[in-house]
């Protein structure tokens, strides 16, 4: 007898109530809670239906009467949000059974949850956009929740993204890796998704690099990711591809690392000059960095730590990078060590500290001071910032999340969760003050957005505003580029404004030619009452001495990227007005200064 048939017989015996559904689904419900659903045939998706605020259902798979599968879903309870799919091609042929678990109701209750008419089987799922806020050119996931990039590589003329991914859901749950890829950067398809939770646990943040000389024996030009398992423990586990990054297989001694406290995010990268791999790690609550070499990145030796007492330690350290720059202009080149910080960023939550020295394989050596901390982007909204393995032409080029955990989940998005940052080349630059500082630039191919080009003329700025139209076709995405000349001014003031009357407020401020601020106001930009974290204002130092400073500023649905003296400082924050900012009011306070360009870009969107 198969495992639905002794469910039912027991279910019967225990007095449940049986519906018979006309929609290729059996549903019986039992005295304790549970619901029995079985597919009747064979389609290509249960589609599930969700609630965004309905606490989490515990989803069972069961095919041939093994548990193959858990899964945490919102499953509606008053009312459905949207839905997702659950694809039962793996299981083409073969019984399965979900066992919904839904706490804290009564049996008589659970019946009368919206969720049961709305569970179907299809077999397409609908992934067009439904959402306003939508980014046009930046990556999203089509549906479902995002954090964190992971696993980023480029191989064959292909960027490959993946991330932190709740394929069921558009709040943190169920992470798997999703998987992205891309030839320019800016144009993204989204692929099954890479790896999902199994035994040991989910599947959390992590990178992948090619194995161009078969170190790992998988076969030369395997793609190999390692990343955290997160379930009793946080242990670090290996994934390969031999078929370019298309699918991955777990390797079968999993975990390859496990350290005695709370471990994540492994960084893995090819060091030229050590001959070996390296691997960098953030010893979360210990407010560190966990270095480690292997030749074969199964074997893995700690190699030093890095970290304690250094830069900002008001949160758990995660996602960490480390590689080598250039300094522009001179024959120099330094290491960067990336950390991500949650919370204990500038303007709360979670930011990315950086440190600048030297690395021989085996220890990285700081030369920032240890009380002084360097922020890679000063918004809100720059998170889990991590670089591509591989990249061509020397490139180090690095993405971020772009959200906050402070209210990720609560922005006014339901369809999916949250975008990435522009892509942005990284570089190390000298300051006025002659530190070292890390620079990023939107990467080139974001000019291939460009769709058209309105240039206004040089204009003296004053008290009293001079106002230029942005573009209002296509939601207003659009990238301005600005040359200022602050004059004798104090301050020069930027506001974007929309119909609705909402606008954000940007100043550059003036104290002497050595002490310059960009600052950004968003408490007015549009919805900000969903989290008493969101209404801000974010301010950067300029680095770069003297009275002029060049802005680019890139508008989408829902953020602004500013990028100032070519990538010298840069701003990222999120924003929700109800319509798109249409104007640019410019002016100055405190002596006449000078707007030398304004350039308007239309961008295309990516989609
Ligand atoms: C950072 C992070 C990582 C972890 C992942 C889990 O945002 O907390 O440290 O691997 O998210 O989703």
């Amino acid at each position: 007898m198969n495992l639905f048939a002794k469910l039912s017989i027991l279910a019967a015996a225990i007095g449940i109530s049986v519906s018979a559904s006309a929609r290729s689904l059996d549903i019986r419900y039992t005295a304790t809670g549970n619901a029995l659903v079985r597919p009747t045939e064979t389609a290509h998706y249960l589609i599930l239906p969700v609630e965004d605020d309905a606490p989490d259902s515990k989803i069972e798979v069961l095919s041939g009467g093994t548990l193959v599968r858990t899964l945490y879903v919102r499953l509606a309870r008053r009312a459905v949000d949207y839905t997702v799919p659950f694809d039962l091609t793996p299981y083409d042929g073969k019984e399965v059974v979900f066992n919904i678990v839904i706490d804290n109701l009564q049996p008589h209750e659970i019946e009368k949850l919206v969720c049961w008419p709305a569970l179907r089987m299809a077999e397409t799922f609908d992934d067009a956009n439904f959402e306003k806020f939508r980014p046009a050119y930046h990556h999203t996931p089509r549906y479902g929740w995002m954090n964190d990039p992971n696993g980023m590589f480029y191989m064959d003329g292909v960027w490959h993204l993946c991330f932190q991914y709740n394929p069921y859901g558009s709040k943190w749950q169920n992470l798997s890796w999703g998987h992205s890829v891309s030839r320019d950067l800016v144009h993204w398809t989204q692929e099954p998704t890479a790896l999902e939770p199994d035994g040991l646990g989910y599947v959390f943040s992590g990178s992948a690099a090619v194995d161009r000389d078969n170190t790992a024996g998988f076969g030369v030009g395997a793609v190999i990711a390692l990343y955290t398992s997160a379930g009793t423990s946080q242990t670090q586990s290996l994934a390969y591809s031999t078929d370019g990054g298309a699918t991955f297989k777990r390797y079968g001694s999993n975990p390859v690392i496990t350290t005695e406290h709370e471990a994540r995010d492994p960084k893995i990268f090819w060091n030229e000059r050590l001959g070996r791999w390296n691997l960098i790690l953030a010893h979360a609550l210990d407010r560190e960095m966990l270095i480690y070499s292997s030749p074969d990145l199964k074997n893995w030796t700690f190699e030093s730590a890095f970290g304690r007492g250094y830069g900002c330690q008001k949160g758990v350290w995660e996602c960490p990078d480390l590689f080598e720059l250039p300094v522009r202009g001179t024959q120099e080149k330094k290491w960067v060590l990336i950390c991500n910080i949650n919370p204990g960023g500038p303007f709360g939550g979670s930011a990315t500290q950086y440190f600048v020295g030297d690395f021989d394989g085996h220890r990285f050596v700081c030369d920032t001071n240890p009380d002084e901390t360097l922020w890679m982007d000063y918004g809100k909204d720059h998170y889990a910032a991590v670089t591509w393995n591989n990249a061509p032409d020397n490139r180090r080029t690095a993405i971020a999340w772009m959200s906050n955990w402070e209210y990720a989940d609560a922005v006014p998005t339901l369809q999916y969760r949250s975008a990435n940052t522009l892509p942005r080349d990284l570089e190390l630059f000298r300051a006025a003050d002659g530190t070292l500082r890390l620079g990023a630039k939107p990467a080139k191919e974001v000019e291939s957005l460009r769709c058209g080009k309105t240039s206004f003329p040089a204009s003296a700025l004053s008290a009293s505003p001079i106002v230029r139209p942005l573009p209002a076709e296509a939601d207003g995405v659009c990238e301005i580029e600005l040359a200022l000349d602050f004059g004798r001014a104090r301050k020069i003031d930027l506001v974007l404004a929309n119909e609705a009357g909402e606008s954000v407020r940007m100043t550059c401020d003036v104290h002497d030619a050595k002490k310059k601020n960009f600052t950004m106001y968003r408490q007015q930009s549009g919805a900000t009452d969903f989290s008493l974290d969101f209404p801000a204002t974010t301010v950067a130092p300029i680095p770069r001495a003297g009275h002029k400073c060049t802005l680019r500023i890139f508008l989408d649905r829902c953020s602004i990227e500013v990028f100032g003296d070519d990538g010298e400082f840069a701003m990222t924050n999120l924003v929700f007005p109800a319509s798109p900012y249409t104007s640019l009011a410019l002016s100055a306070e405190g002596g006449a200064a000078r707007m030398e360009r304004l350039t308007v870009y239309p961008l295309g969107a990516a989609e």
